[in-house]
């Protein structure tokens, strides 16, 4: 009964720390962990410090004081010749005895200024590792009372600034344990086997802090860059459809040169794997095997206990079987390991295993509520002018910022501080977040002199955009109008949606390619002549068009071409397959030949708003957010509003391109 009633105090501290608060690290088994290891250290100062001195009191007890501060005659004549040797050969052997040491930054929990609280905008992460620290916290209550293992391994996987480090180190804050920071690239050395040396020494290191402070929390940046798959043969990763179709968001349409890409429909290479500086690899394999190794190595003997077991072991040769003295068990050292990792596709699999890194947490890019908190808390600290409390600027802010990491959002803010500071300014205001926003998503404008009828023409087909997306999209957001060249466009619409989405209707999708073809259209209807601007505006309808029809289901047919299987020499991406297929391509071109005829049928009716836009940019050069409205309103607004948005059925569609498509080859 006793023993129960004692199982259920100590569990308590755990179960009511459950839920979303750490619990308190005193009371915890790390700290009482750590009381005990100061205690222990405070007896081992006495002793050492204690005997000499009793030995020394002694002496004067006796009369026969011991003077101290009398130094023996030195000989600098035979010293000398001594030392320069020991210089020579630690200067040979230097390198060869350091190569294979830890190459870990270790901070003490006062020395890191982040708390969980500082973390925001990641709730669900936020409370899986808040469950996680605790466990951490009370790792023998429940692995001695409750009988269950201590996680071992934590991985955080997600995208480039999306808070891994930064979680990491609010936990070893949390904590109060000491957090052994290290790149995966820091293991890489010129010796061979050099790597594995180092991962050792890295365990080993961790294991020592646990042990001398009831805990310690090693981080592995880029784990990737050792702990790749042991097959040594580079993955393809499927083409992810969902998240292809989500950045669609169209958010700004570039039009200039035929390099203006979108950066989302290119494909990223493989990292490579550890290499050494002769250029020969060390061979993942062995690099994971160590790492497999040294994850279930915590509880290996001290050097202090294997000297004592070998002088156990030596007695216990003399003793008969009955007698034999038991060796001393290894402390377990209670370490958390977290490896954080861009690509977890990329990592070996037995690294995932239970026991290793069991327990993964994706570090998802903020949603609209998760970007309006980060928003509040960057803006707490920033200066900003009195409009930038208004809550509708600040859910402005997180709608705009679809898709951006917490990193992004700061560092859209730090831009917009320096466009105030530009301006001789000390606060921020909109309008240099809406410049900031652009500079980092489309370039710093450039001021060039464009003929005038090149400046007519553009200013043309950036109004020929902006009225279509009035015309068929009205709940769109227009968010800027420009002609100032920026990189590769020369002129641009950026749009969004209203509210964040996560899922495209049809009709959405269909409005996306005639806003994206309204330019075109614009420059035929006002100079009888196409450029070479609406090339980019054409990437982009074609993508969205092959997504509708290869990877949808919305355009006559249900096939998916994303289903098929990329190999490492012949992968395409969607469009590719898409246009690849004679079926495909008919479909593809025949959906865009439609949707222009259609929007060109309703600027030609609302020729007035392109003209209005256009002469507005020809003076301003730039319109922004309400602006852009303004001006189409003084205009008159849309002259055939009766007219449907998008007269498309799918059925009608559907019959349409099956009588149109050539018969399959
Ligand atoms: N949830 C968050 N709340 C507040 N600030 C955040 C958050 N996430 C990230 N940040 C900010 O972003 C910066 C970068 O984050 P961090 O270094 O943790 O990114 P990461 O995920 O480790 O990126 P990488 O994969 O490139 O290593 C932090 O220093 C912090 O200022
Ligand atoms: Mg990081």
């Amino acid at each position: 009964m006793n023993r129960q009633t004692a199982a259920a105090g100590q569990t308590l501290p755990l179960l009511a720390a459950g839920g979303s608060t750490v619990m308190n690290v005193s009371g915890a088994d790390v700290g009482r962990n750590r009381e005990e290891q100061r205690r222990k250290r405070l007896w081992r100062l006495a002793l050492v410090a204690g005997i000499p001195a009793l030995l020394l009191w002694v002496r004067i007890a006796t009369g026969n004081p011991v003077n101290v501060l009398h130094i023996p005659h030195i000989d600098w004549v035979m010293v000398m010749p001594i030392l320069f040797f020991v210089v020579l050969i630690l200067a040979v052997l230097g390198p060869f005895l350091f190569f294979g040491r830890s190459p870990h930054v270790l901070y003490r929990p006062e020395q890191i200024d982040v708390r969980l609280s500082d973390i925001v905008g990641i709730e669900p992460v936020k409370e899986e590792v808040v469950r996680s620290l605790n466990l951490f916290l009370a790792h023998k209550t429940f692995a001695g009372t409750m009988g269950g293992t201590p996680r071992r391994g934590l991985l955080f996987e997600g995208a480039p600034g999306t808070g891994k480090t930064y979680t990491a180190k609010a936990m070893a804050r949390e904590a109060g344990v000491p957090f052994l920071f290290v790149s995966g690239t820091s293991f890489q050395s010129m010796f061979y086997g050099a790597t594995a040396m180092k991962i050792r020494g890295f365990f080993k290191a961790a294991r020592k802090a646990a042990l001398a402070h009831g805990g310690a929390i090693a981080f592995m940046e880029e784990i990737d860059a050792i702990g790749a798959t042991r097959r040594g043969l580079s993955m393809t990763a499927a083409p992810d459809v969902a998240r292809s179709v989500s950045s669609m968001n169209a958010s700004v349409q570039c039009c200039g040169s035929v390099g203006s890409m979108p950066g989302q429909f290119l494909s990223v290479a493989p990292a490579a794997p550890v290499t050494n500086a002769f250029g020969t690899s060390e061979g993942v394999g062995g690099v994971v095997n160590e790492l497999l190794v040294q994850m279930q190595s915590f509880d290996s003997p001290t050097g202090a206990q294997k000297l004592q077991s070998k002088l156990i072991e030596a007695i216990n040769l003399f003793l008969p079987a009955h007698r034999q003295m038991p060796k001393p068990v290894p402390p377990r050292a209670n370490v958390l390991i977290i490896a954080a990792t861009n690509r977890a596709d990329a990592l070996d699999p037995a690294l995932l295993r239970p026991g290793r890194f069991d327990r993964a947490l994706t570090f998802e890019r903020p949603d609209q509520a998760g970007r309006r908190a980060l928003v509040d808390h960057f803006l707490a600290r920033k200066a900003h002018h009195d409009e930038l409390k208004d809550a509708e600027y600040r859910d402005a802010l997180a709608s705009v910022t679809h898709s951006y990491t917490p990193v992004m959002i700061e560092q859209l803010l730090d831009e917009a501080l320096i466009n105030a500071v530009r301006r001789g300014d000390m606060q921020m205001t909109w309008k240099d977040i809406e410049q900031a926003r652009l500079a980092t998503t489309v370039g710093i404008g450039q001021p060039i002199g464009y003929t005038a009828h090149e400046k007519r023409l553009i200013a043309t087909h950036e109004a020929g955009h902006a009225t279509a997306a009035y015309l068929v999209a009205p709940t769109r957001r227009l968010e800027v109008l420009s002609i100032i060249k920026r990189r590769e466009a020369l002129g641009m619409l950026a749009h969004g949606d209203a509210e964040e989405v996560f899922t495209r209707s049809r009709t959405e999708m269909l409005q996306l390619i005639q806003i994206a073809l309204g330019g075109q259209c614009a420059e035929e209807m006002f100079f009888g002549d196409v450029s070479t601007g609406p090339s980019g505006d054409l990437l982009y309808a074609t993508n969205v068009a092959a997504q509708m029809v290869g990877a949808a289901g919305m355009a006559g047919t249900l096939v998916s071409y994303a289903a098929v299987q990329g190999s490492a020499f012949s992968d395409t991406n969607l469009v590719g397959r898409v246009l690849g297929d004679t079926q495909g391509r008919a479909r593809v071109e025949e959906m865009l030949q439609e949707q222009k005829v259609l929007i060109k049928g309703r600027l030609e009716a609302n020729q007035h708003l392109i003209a209005a836009l256009r002469d507005s940019l020809l003076d301003r050069n730039e319109l922004v957010g309400r602006e852009i409205q303004a001006v189409l309103e003084a205009a008159g607004g849309a002259s055939d509003v009766d007219a449907p948005v998008i007269d498309l059925t799918d059925a009608a569609l559907s019959g349409q391109a099956r009588e149109d498509i050539p018969a399959s080859s």
